[in-house]
């Protein structure tokens, strides 16, 4: 019987731990830190994407056996010099409130045209608590006036991405993840893990 590879995710989020474990389907067994709750809340001290997902890869991966994936993203506003950037997740003032922060960018984008904007995500994948590769996915898109659709997290009610007319929200998690910043990354992960790696 072919056991699938264990890739733990260095993340709390289950939003991020479904969406990831929805496209890689039955090829790893994924799992996060809540499953290991001997593993100590990482700070993300860093000031880019790559090194808070640094941070958090290695940090795991220095307590535990097996793959470890990290990934840090968020949102970048042409309009508004990139920020949120790796402050996404606390724009409104309060860690990880969504309402907040969304309300925040619509106040800080208020009567500007100027829309672009894009999501990023860069992941980390460590093993024996060293990096072994990183790799980085993008969603180019805009930002609209008011929040639609109920699916997804964060900033996805404001977010429509090039080639579409809805939101992520709008969207629903099964388109999203076949457009998303995320599964880009993550698809140059498995590409990794499957065909470069060189100790499976
Ligand atoms: P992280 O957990 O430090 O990577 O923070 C990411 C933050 O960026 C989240 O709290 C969201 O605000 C935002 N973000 C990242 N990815 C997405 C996404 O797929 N949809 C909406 N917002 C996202």
């Amino acid at each position: 019987m072919h056991v699938p590879p264990r890739l733990i995710l260095a993340t709390r989020n289950a939003h991020k731990t479904a969406e990831i474990r929805a496209m890689l389907g039955d090829r790893f067994e994924v799992l996060d830190v809540t499953a290991f709750p001997e593993c100590p809340h990482i700070e993300e001290t860093g000031t880019t994407f790559l090194e808070n997902a640094r941070l958090k890869a290695l940090g795991i991966s220095a307590r535990l056996d097996g793959w470890v994936l990290a990934d840090d993203s968020g949102l970048e506003v042409d309009a508004l010099d990139g920020a949120p950037g790796v402050g996404s997740s606390s724009y409104g003032g309060e860690e990880g409130n969504d309402v907040l922060n969304n309300l925040c960018l619509l106040v800080e984008m208020a009567g500007n045209p100027k829309r672009r904007a894009r999501f990023r995500c860069t992941m980390v994948l460590a093993r024996d608590g060293r990096e072994q590769a990183h790799f980085t996915g993008v969603v180019e898109g805009r930002i609209i006036h008011e929040a639609r659709g109920a699916h997804g997290f964060g900033y996805d009610p404001l977010f429509i991405p090039e080639g579409c007319d809805k939101t992520f929200a709008e969207l629903g998690e099964d388109v999203k993840n076949t457009l998303s910043h995320r599964s880009r990354a993550l698809a140059k992960v498995v590409g990794f893990l499957t065909n470069d790696c060189p100790a499976k």
